[in-house]
């Protein structure tokens, strides 16, 4: 991404963060480095100084960024290792894998969160989310089973989406404008149930992943709480790590 269309349906500001983010990625902004001024910004994208400064300020609060009172705003030398753990879909990690990644639709209906759930979400308990439980395929081989509980103004148009050829975030990304940006993840260790043996046709007890996500769009706001079950034997959970200081 390298420039701002005007008829995507996510905000300028948004595109432009995008574009600062990918431009640490590739090395072409290295820590330490003044990034252009909002005036500078707002010419080369063709946008307003509010906007560029919007995004900037978001990178800031990221710690992407520093400012330096009379000086500019800067790369971050901490931090930016994070970015190395990239938030991807289910779609996004089996291509990468260079598989076929497929979808079973279980369920897909609107319920009532309860208090748990309302809380991961930050809503009220009762307020309907849509549920989505997914039989996760590669290369047609189940791989997961996935339920996505997701709340934000207008959800239960998801019902009307198929989700067995789209991929959710893409979906959310692109149709809804709620770009999913971040996440918290826990992963368990278990044993598979007879029902999930059933669908992922392994073994009752054979070795399964448990995985937790609170996944979050721009503003820090939840969109989606998910519970998934992975076949233990064919998922590899990848995680670089950088130490941020070496000891004296
Ligand atoms: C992952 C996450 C889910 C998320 C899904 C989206 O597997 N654990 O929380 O809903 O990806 O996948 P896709 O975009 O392929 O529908």
């Amino acid at each position: 991404m390298s420039t701002i269309y005007r008829n995507s349906p996510l905000p300028r500001y948004y595109q432009l963060k995008e574009i600062m983010r990918e431009r640490i990625r590739t090395g072409e902004w290295k820590p330490g480095d003044l990034i252009p001024s909002e005036r500078e910004l707002g010419e080369m994208y063709g946008i307003s100084r509010m906007t560029a400064r919007q995004a900037i300020t978001d990178l800031v609060n990221e710690g992407l960024f520093y400012r330096e009172q009379g000086k500019g705003t800067f790369v971050s030398r901490h931090k930016v290792t994070q970015q190395l753990i990239r938030l991807t879909g289910f779609t996004e990690d089996i291509r990468a894998r260079g598989q076929r990644p497929s979808a079973k639709v279980l369920s897909a209906r609107m319920r009532a969160a309860d208090e748990t759930l309302a809380e991961r979400l930050r809503i009220k308990p009762g307020q309907l989310v849509f549920c989505l439980q997914r039989l996760r395929m590669a290369d047609e081989d189940p791989l997961a089973i996935e339920l996505s509980q997701l709340y934000f103004p207008g959800c239960e148009k998801l019902l009307e989406e198929d989700l067995e050829q789209n991929s959710l975030y893409r979906l959310l990304e692109s149709k809804y404008g709620l770009p999913p940006v971040e996440a918290e993840q826990e992963l368990e260790a278990g044993l598979a149930g007879t029902e999930d043996a059933q669908l992922l046709k392994i073994s009752t007890g054979s070795s399964v992943l448990f995985i937790r996500r609170t996944t979050y769009t721009d503003r820090n706001q939840p969109i989606e709480y998910a519970k998934s079950v992975y076949c233990g034997n064919k998922y590899t959970f990848y995680t670089h790590l950088k130490r941020e200081q070496l000891l004296p």
